[in-house]
């Protein structure tokens, strides 16, 4: 029998049961401390909140509780003050944390472990660290959103073409294009606050697996953490990362979004579509090319993205396959869970900046809005309204756009006469349709593009708030 006082083994948490210490390449292998730092405050939160709970449930004295959370407040102060040294010996950010509280404080030290295992208590960290950053997001939406708004009303009688298949189709003001993404970014506020229920639910008590024999109170423990729930199933608990991939989900579909954004104002702010001038603080020039004003910070956000997507990849792979319940594994979901929070949270914050730094040229647009025959299915309307089926409407409009460009004028540019002679019932008040303000004015009804709807489109989203 070996004198286990006399045991080579590296880790002193864990080393009882080993007879040789780790291979020389696994100690940094395995080690998670160079990412999971991150998670140091909510792991002291949730230390507390097990030592209280704890105490209140006989297991830790009052003395030996105080004692540990004064331990806990010293530690989250080093980490705080960059005083605390972290050692990848230790591995994770919780064996670091417990092995200084132990150095602090001694015996008490010791026994905050007592009931929980490192699996559960990870799983708390990141509900913590997502709950957190699910605010801020939030906030941060709710601030690109403003900053649209503020935008769309000073532009609510700009028109600019509305496109399909990125080619003209139909006036619409920039106001409501702009408010196509509150639109999306207000669903997207609603995917996070989703997301958000479903993380504020309490793992800790699981503690490796099947919970523990201790007489824990988790109600207490949620209560102390502000989890609005307690995970119902032990193995479940330990296990589920459901809401780091939902909430990776849920980013991936915003950045889409703001992808979507990036490649507008990429197109826009082309000499060829010239309708908006990006301020010189979010461009850049071209070593070469003197003349080059580069929209590099929204195509970085566009090619941003990609990080996201790959992101929840990692996240939906790396659970594709695990067996119930914990498996180190697990330890795969912090990166691709921190990048998504940092890169979504920077991209908010430049688009915060860089929306209001945008000039619209509303000449520019309203030129544009003239080219490609953007009326002609308000001419369509007009001969619908006069008695014609849209079908046959349609082919004669169709036929005067290509009359239109043999002679290369546009339709509100021929005479009534050359109108006439295209359908007899067309009339002097046609010119009122064809013109872009009539087009756009026409299309009156919620979720439409005239100006008095765009309005009431941003009154709606004001009085949400
Ligand atoms: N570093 C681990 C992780 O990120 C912490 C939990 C480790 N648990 C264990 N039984 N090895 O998942």
């Amino acid at each position: 029998m070996t004198n286990p006082s006399n045991k080579n083994t590296t880790n002193q948490s864990w080393g009882g049961r080993f007879k040789q210490s780790n291979h020389e390449l696994v100690q940094a292998f395995g080690a998670s401390i160079n990412f999971d730092y991150r998670l140091a405050q909510y792991d002291i939160e949730g230390s507390i909140a097990h030592a209280m709970m704890l105490n209140k449930v006989g297991v830790l004295t009052d003395e030996e509780k105080i004692i540990i959370i004064d331990g806990l407040n010293q530690v989250l102060t080093e980490i705080n003050n960059n005083t605390f040294t972290y050692s990848v010996a230790l591995e994770d950010i919780h064996m670091n944390i417990e092995a200084r509280l132990i150095k602090i404080c001694g015996e008490a030290g010791k026994k905050l472990h007592t009931g929980r295992s490192r699996n559960d208590q990870i799983a708390t960290d990141i509900r913590l660290f997502v709950r957190a950053n699910l605010k801020t997001l939030m906030t941060q939406v709710l601030e690109l959103q403003n900053a649209f708004v503020t935008l769309a009303k000073d532009n609510i009688n700009t028109i600019m073409p509305g496109f399909t298949h990125l080619q003209a189709a139909q006036p619409v003001s920039f106001a409501h294009h702009l408010m196509a993404y509150v639109a999306m970014l207000t669903r997207d506020k609603e995917r996070l606050e989703d997301c958000y229920k479903r993380t504020n639910t309490l793992p800790l008590g699981a503690a490796a697996l099947a919970g523990t024999s201790y007489p824990i109170d988790r109600e207490y423990t949620a209560q102390l953490l502000g989890f609005d729930r307690i995970c119902q199933n032990s193995l479940d608990a330990v296990s589920d990362r459901d809401f780091a991939i939902e909430f990776t989900s849920s980013a991936s579909i915003m950045m889409m979004h703001l992808s979507r954004l990036c490649e507008e104002i990429i197109l826009w702010s082309s000499a060829q579509f010239n309708f908006i001038e990006l301020s010189d603080g979010f461009c850049t020039g071209s070593s070469i090319m003197p003349q080059k004003k580069n929209p590099d910070v929204a195509e970085l956000i566009r090619g941003k993205t990609s990080r996201v997507y790959g992101n929840l990849t990692t996240l939906l792979t790396l659970m594709k396959s695990q067996p119930l319940a914990y498996n180190k594994d697990n330890q795969e979901d912090k990166e691709p869970l921190f990048d998504t929070v940092d890169t979504l949270s920077v991209c908010l914050e430049v688009l915060i900046a860089m929306i209001p730094a945008i000039g619209v040229k509303a000449d520019v647009m309203r030129k544009s809005t003239l080219l490609g025959f953007t009326t002609a299915t308000d001419l369509a309307d007009y001969l619908v309204k006069k008695g014609l089926p849209f079908r046959d409407a349609h082919h004669v409009v169709g036929q005067t756009v290509a009359y239109c460009i043999e002679v290369d004028l546009d339709i509100a540019q021929l005479s009534l006469e050359t109108l006439q002679s295209l359908h007899a019932s067309i009339e002097n008040d046609v010119f009122e349709v064809l013109s872009l303000e009539g087009s756009m004015n026409a299309r009156d009804h919620l979720g439409g593009t005239a100006p008095n709807q765009v309005l009431a489109a941003i009154r709606r989203f004001e009085s949400e708030q």
